[in-house]
């Protein structure tokens, strides 16, 4: 009797909730990269085609129809051009030569045109922030104070005797110190994230040029899109002057604090926006298709939009790396859908990030439960916001632990340095190879990575955690990607539509949004709790986590039941009941 009454209620504030929308003009369904879904690929992880040990180019071109398949329709590939791999690639010695390892030209000419074969997008990383210290210009510049190319990165003579003190306070994206001392050039150069990254001085309009020039390069061999690595740091104070002090020391990813500063001069500067704009309008004139930006900012929602800018006219879009750190609890997505609404509404799209290369991976956070992954799968697929998955996470891929003396990722050896109770709170993990270890694809030696030993270790669970056994099992979460990308590709609803959360009475187990765009609608609810919860009827099942409930099932008097942990995309009947939605090709 009490459960009807909840359900009575719950339905009561279903209805209601139509009532307070403003449907409003939405243009974004006719915008490509707002409704496409985005793949991460870690290239030297992915697939090994030559059997080196190494991920490659071909690999990746060789799994195209497994991407395809899933239904994702963009990829976006890790760096993969000319570079000591000091950082794997984000440490790049020419932006427009190909690492041997990874291929040669004539390969990237091939998986840009293989991935539009299919109907798909590409996605480049480009590094413009810094580059190798082994670039030829860094060398150049490094080698004297009046070489042509002495300006092109951040130099300043030091402070104190002899210059022995660097210019100023600054601490990096890391927490590290910012400068170097170049015993060459006999002044410091800066870096905003390893020292062997030295940043480019993007006050100098040759580097500019030169940097506008590589976005060029790779537009007009077809790219779709750039990723833009750590853009808010792209540039920093014009006189240099020291960061602000402040009373905070632990550093945080939603603050730019750190030790006692607040890293205002060389994070997140306001001129950072003009540089977007300039680079939209270079890449606004490449068309047919058109093509898009993605940049990488560390901070807070707050911090980060301002590059795509109110209008929507800097970078196209941002990661938001809320979802990251996500509580498994539906007031955390509430409050994040509402933060998103209040600061990215049309035309301006989110993006739902739940892993990448620099962080742990996404299931760690909720003990490696599959049934709970399904559900965020469920989040991320229908709420409002660009979808950016990172290559495993479908299968639900976990940390790989590995002894510290075998990491290869260069900020494990610096960490040794930062006292216990920091580590935790930097913007990036101690050791970031735990969740760059190489795909699982199937049963076989090395999870079918590499027929040799791989650069890093294979998860001891890839036997249950692989594609081929995923693809098998329908209650799968592979599959649950699967089914719930081609749901979300078949209806404009989900991709575009408005957000409005239902503000149910199970608050504190139930998250429940309406999607809404014209005169479709679609709700969605999400059990995060272990205890089962009744739902109102006279609706049909478009997707669901639960068993007992199949696609195009019709309920009109019966109580639905979420399972623990048990999600569920609806479609209420009714006159609104208009449909796109059947004929999606998931199962
Ligand atoms: C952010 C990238 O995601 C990370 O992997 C890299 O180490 C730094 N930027 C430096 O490029």
């Amino acid at each position: 009797m009490k459960v009807r009454l909840v359900l009575l209620v719950l339905m009561a504030y279903c209805f209601t909730a139509e009532a307070q929308y403003s449907p409003g003009p939405s243009d974004s369904s006719s915008v490509w990269w707002k409704n496409t879904t985005i793949y991460q690929i870690y290239p030297r992880s992915f697939a090994d085609s030559n059997n080196d040990g190494i991920g490659d180019l071909r690999g990746i071109i060789n799994k195209l129809d497994y991407i395809n398949g899933l239904g994702f329709e963009t990829i976006w590939v890790s760096p993969f051009y000319d570079s000591p791999q000091a950082d794997f690639g984000y440490d790049i010695s020419n932006y427009c030569a190909i690492a041997p390892e990874y291929g040669t030209l004539a390969t990237v000419d091939s998986l840009i045109a293989e991935t539009h074969k299919r109907g798909m997008k590409i996605v480049f990383d480009l590094v413009l922030n810094h580059t190798s210290d082994q670039h030829p210009w860094f060398k150049e510049s490094a080698s004297s104070k009046t070489n042509p190319k002495a300006d092109w990165y951040v130099w300043r003579d030091g402070r104190g005797k002899n210059g022995k003190r660097p210019p100023n306070n600054w601490y990096n994206v890391i927490s590290q110190k910012g400068w170097t001392y170049s015993k060459a050039r006999g002044q410091w150069y800066y870096s905003a994230f390893l020292n062997f990254q030295p940043d480019l001085n993007y006050r100098n309009p040759d580097v500019k040029a030169a940097m506008f020039n590589v976005v060029k390069h790779w537009l007009g061999s077809g790219v779709d899109g750039i990723r833009l690595d750590i853009f808010n740091c792209i540039m920093e104070d014009s006189l240099l002057r020291d960061n602000p002090k402040v009373l905070t020391y632990v550093p945080s990813a939603q603050h730019l604090k750190t030790k006692f500063q607040n890293r205002t001069n060389n994070i997140n500067h306001p001129d950072n926006f003009a540089l977007a704009r300039e680079l939209r309008d270079t890449i606004d004139k490449f068309t047919n298709p058109t093509r898009f930006m993605v940049g990488e900012a560390v901070g807070s929602v707050n911090d980060n939009m301002p590059l795509v800018g109110k209008y929507g006219d800097g970078l196209n879009l941002v990661f938001l790396f809320d979802m990251i750190f996500y509580d498994f609890k539906p007031k955390f997505f509430r409050d994040k859908i509402n933060l998103y609404e209040q600061l990215c509404p049309e035309p301006l799209m989110p993006t739902i990030v739940f892993g990448n290369h620099d962080n742990r991976r996404s299931i760690n956070r909720i003990k490696n439960n599959l049934q709970k992954a399904r559900l965020l799968t469920m989040f991320q697929l229908t709420a409002r916001g660009v979808p950016v998955i990172y290559y495993g996470e479908e299968i639900g891929m976990r940390d790989v632990w590995m002894p510290k003396k075998d990491a290869k990722d260069p900020i494990s050896g610096m960490m040794k340095a930062v006292p216990q109770f920091m580590r935790k709170k930097l913007p990036v993990p101690l050791n970031r190879d735990v969740c760059r270890t190489p795909m699982q694809w199937d049963t076989t030696t090395n999870a079918g990575f590499s027929k040799s030993m791989p650069w890093l270790p294979i998860d001891s669970e890839a036997g249950i955690r692989n594609v081929q056994t995923q693809l098998a099992d329908s209650l799968s979460l592979l599959n649950t990607y699967r089914d719930l990308v081609h749901l979300r590709d078949s209806v404009t609803t989900l991709k575009c539509g408005n957000i409005i959360i239902n503000n149910v009475g199970k608050k504190r187990k139930v998250l429940s949004y309406l999607r809404q765009y014209k005169d479709s609608e679609y709700y969605v609810f999400m059990n995060f709790s272990k205890q089962k919860v009744e739902l109102p009827n006279e609706v049909r099942v478009l997707f669901s986590t639960i068993y007992t409930l199949n696609k195009g099932d019709n309920f009109t008097n019966d109580i639905i039941t979420l399972t623990p942990y048990g999600g569920i995309v609806l479609k209420y009947l009714g006159p609104k009941g208009q449909s796109d939605d059947l004929d999606y090709k998931g199962q």
